[in-house]
């Protein structure tokens, strides 16, 4: 099946209303979307860029209502193949929100929510400041809800624990500035 016609499928409003409901219950897309707001207070030069990056938070895993659910919940090692069907979720979340919503930031935000400052991240391996900046954004966020809250496959991680690996990934995976206020922000008990 194509992403096209995957699309098509799910664009009646039935469908659409079920997908993007999920979505948004979701709680780490919630906890995401209330740590970014946070981080957009310091670091949004441009407040009314506030609420399109928490729309984008909210719905930044969209795609992965796609992705079967047996590979998603797996909490021993995933193969190759498992692998490329997971990474394919921001690109299937950002081609899915795009058929209805035509808001570019939002896209592009959902799209690029893997890269990596470093370049070595998903799907398209941009760097730095070309990753839109509300991508960077949920990056850390969404990081942060890992190592905070633990995942399936991840326990919870100590204040000093998440310290120390935001601080090793600022420039690697996170931008640097933006850690940097995620642990600022973490010490004073903001997020
Ligand atoms: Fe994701």
């Amino acid at each position: 099946m194509t992403i096209q016609s995957l699309i098509e499928k799910f664009k009646k409003r039935r469908e659409r209303n079920m997908i993007l409901k999920a979505a948004v219950r979701n709680e780490h897309s919630k906890r995401v979307t209330e740590y970014c707001k946070a981080l957009g207070e310091m670091y949004l030069e441009d407040k009314t860029m506030m609420d399109i990056l928490l729309s984008a938070a909210l719905l930044h895993d969209v795609g992965k209502w796609f992705i079967p659910k047996t590979i998603l919940d797996k909490t021993t090692g995933l193969t190759k193949d498992e692998r490329n069907i997971i990474v394919r979720h921001s690109e299937l979340g950002a081609k899915y929100i795009e058929s209805f919503i035509g808001k570019k930031e939002i896209v592009e935000a959902i799209l690029h929510h893997h890269e990596r400052y470093d370049g070595l991240g998903y799907p398209k391996g941009i760097k730095g400041e070309t990753i839109p900046m509300l991508a960077r954004i949920i990056s850390v966020a969404d990081s942060y809800d890992v190592m905070k809250n633990g995942r399936h496959y991840a326990v919870p991680k100590t204040k000093a624990e998440i310290h120390r690996e935001l601080e090793e990934g600022s420039g690697k995976q996170f931008d640097p500035d933006i850690a940097a206020i995620a642990i600022d922000l973490m010490w004073q008990g903001i997020i």
